[in-house]
């Protein structure tokens, strides 16, 4: 008797369709992946149209309405690819913390990107070798503070002496204070980079600020174009105007360095690099191309994120007036009338870097992580994040974790201080990113954080222009940034 015989004997033909089915739906269950669950999307362009739905400058309401519907997880589909959005504390530390899962790379074949950096691909958006190896140049160089004949703390100090002349010049008008924010940290890079800060009024200088402005109005990561490159060739798109005037003054910048470079004699972050291009053991990662993307990352990432950051500072101070006076108290009491704030006083002023930490954890100038992206499947929370994807960190999720934050709304830089009143370490706290993608700027950028607002606050004082109600309302593009507002600004005579 044969085994078929046998079997089709004892069981019907309905019962043995079943176990095909069952047989089949294992085989299915087995070698498919888990995906996180999310909205259902449309054959090709998925979930744009749900993504668009929403206005201008708020797409950080997008990524909270998924996360609430969806859970820390959520599966979004950019066109034909996928986009998973991670939230919360818990699950956004997993992903960035977990060293080997892959999730430090950059999807760098996304159109805008693989377009802008088919040049050389600086650190942002490099990845393996090229992007460790450039970073970790990049990272000594700005860690050490010692490029040139200037610390990084004495550049800014005299930057800061140019925004003081520059305010008090306009004291008691109303003003906007991103126009001189922007103008000091640009060249407070510029310094480090190049060797020498230019003067505001230098028509070379104007269009470089005027420039890096018009480019954190271009599109972003998240843009269309990324998920459907056709929709290029449709009419109506903005021409880059701008690029022309930042990439040629780069590149004079270069060209004057490479002139008249002298190994023995290393000024700035540029001559580093050369110097290091000449004498690495692997060349190859430090081309013409790769300086050129690097300083653009170091433009983009250092600028514009920490201006917004002062001016939303600044917008708290005269929204709070008494936390502002709290400070300015504080810097009375350790630095002194009309005394210059250095680094060394940073331990003795824990209620100024509270304030500080505080508008960094409620303003989130950077809702979310640069976009990551995995290089293979990757297994994170029970799900499989496939192949090819982008991965968006939500770091206002992690500021607003309700299971760490007691009413994450309410802006109290007591969030940051213990019951002694010193200053306290905070885990869902990471407006840096966490991990080895972890911004290579954190340690520059706390110290101007630091040092304009709390000499700016010992010099000035800060008030609104006739009482108006203070808006805190932000536009997500870029970056978060408050909407325009004007201060007016009265000098402090004592302090002067
Ligand atoms: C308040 C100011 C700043 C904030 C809030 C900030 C925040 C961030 C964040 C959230 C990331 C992305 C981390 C990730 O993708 O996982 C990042 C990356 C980066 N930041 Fe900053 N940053 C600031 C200032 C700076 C400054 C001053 C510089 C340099 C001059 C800088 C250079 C960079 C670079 C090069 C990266 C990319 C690192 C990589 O991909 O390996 N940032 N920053």
């Amino acid at each position: 008797m044969s085994v078929t015989y046998f079997i089709v004997s004892f069981v019907d033909i309905q019962t043995l369709f079943i176990f095909f089915i069952v047989i089949l739906l294992c085989y299915y269950i087995f070698t498919h992946p888990k995906l996180p669950p999310g909205p259902p999307g449309w054959p090709i362009i998925g979930n744009l149209p749900l993504m668009n739905r929403i206005k201008p400058g708020k797409r950080y309401l997008f990524y909270k309405e998924m996360s609430e519907k969806y859970g820390s997880i959520c599966r979004i589909r950019f066109g034909i690819r996928n986009m998973f959005l991670i939230s919360g504390y818990d699950m956004v530390h997993e992903a960035l913390s977990n060293v080997g899962n892959g999730l430090e790379n950059r999807p760098n074949w996304l159109y805008t990107i693989e377009k802008s950096t088919k040049n050389g691909k600086g650190i942002i958006f490099a990845n393996g070798k090229e992007w460790k190896d450039v970073r970790r140049m990049a990272l000594v160089t700005l860690r050490d503070f010692g490029v040139g004949k200037l610390t990084i703390e004495e550049r800014i100090i005299e930057e800061f002496q140019a925004v003081k002349g520059e305010l008090l010049k306009v004291t008691g008008k109303p003003i906007r204070m991103k126009y001189f924010l922007i103008r000091a940290v640009t060249n407070v890079i510029c310094s480090i980079l190049f060797g020498n800060r230019f003067d505001y009024n230098d028509p070379k200088y104007k269009g470089l600020v005027n420039a890096l402005e018009d480019y954190f109005k271009t599109e972003n990561t998240s843009s269309p174009i990324n998920a459907l490159p056709w929709l290029r060739f449709l009419p109506g798109r903005k021409q880059v105007r701008f690029l022309y005037i930042f990439f040629s003054f780069v590149s004079e910048q270069i060209k004057e360095h490479e002139d008249k470079f002298d190994k023995d004699d290393i000024k700035d972050f540029v001559d580093v690099y050369l110097k290091t291009r000449e004498t690495a053991d692997d060349k190859s990662m430090f081309t013409a191309g790769n300086i050129f993307r690097l300083i653009i990352d170091l433009f983009a990432a250092g600028t514009d994120t920490t201006a917004n950051t002062l001016d939303w500072i600044i917008l708290h101070m005269i929204g709070y007036p008494d936390i502002l006076q709290k400070c300015q108290e504080e810097v009375d009491k350790v630095v002194g009338k009309g005394n210059v704030v250095h680094l060394v006083h940073r331990p003795h002023l824990p209620y100024v870097q509270a304030t500080i930490q505080e508008v960094q954890r409620i303003c989130n100038i950077s809702p979310t992580t640069i976009p990551h992206g995995t290089v293979r499947d990757t297994s994170l929370g029970g799900y499989t994040l496939t192949k090819d994807s982008i991965v968006i960190m939500n770091l206002m999720s992690v500021h607003t974790d309700p299971k760490y934050w007691e009413d994450p709304e309410i802006f109290r830089p007591e969030n940051f201080l213990d019951e002694n009143g010193k200053l306290k370490r905070r885990k869902a706290f990471m407006p840096f990113g966490i991990g080895a993608r972890e911004c290579i700027g954190e340690s520059l950028a706390k110290s101007e954080l630091f040092l304009f607002f709390s000499n700016l606050i010992n010099t000035f004082n800060f008030s609104r222009v006739n009482g108006k109600k203070v808006d805190f309302d932000g536009f997500h593009g870029k970056s978060f940034v408050p909407k325009q507002y004007e201060v007016v600004v009265t000098p402090i005579p004592e302090n002067l």
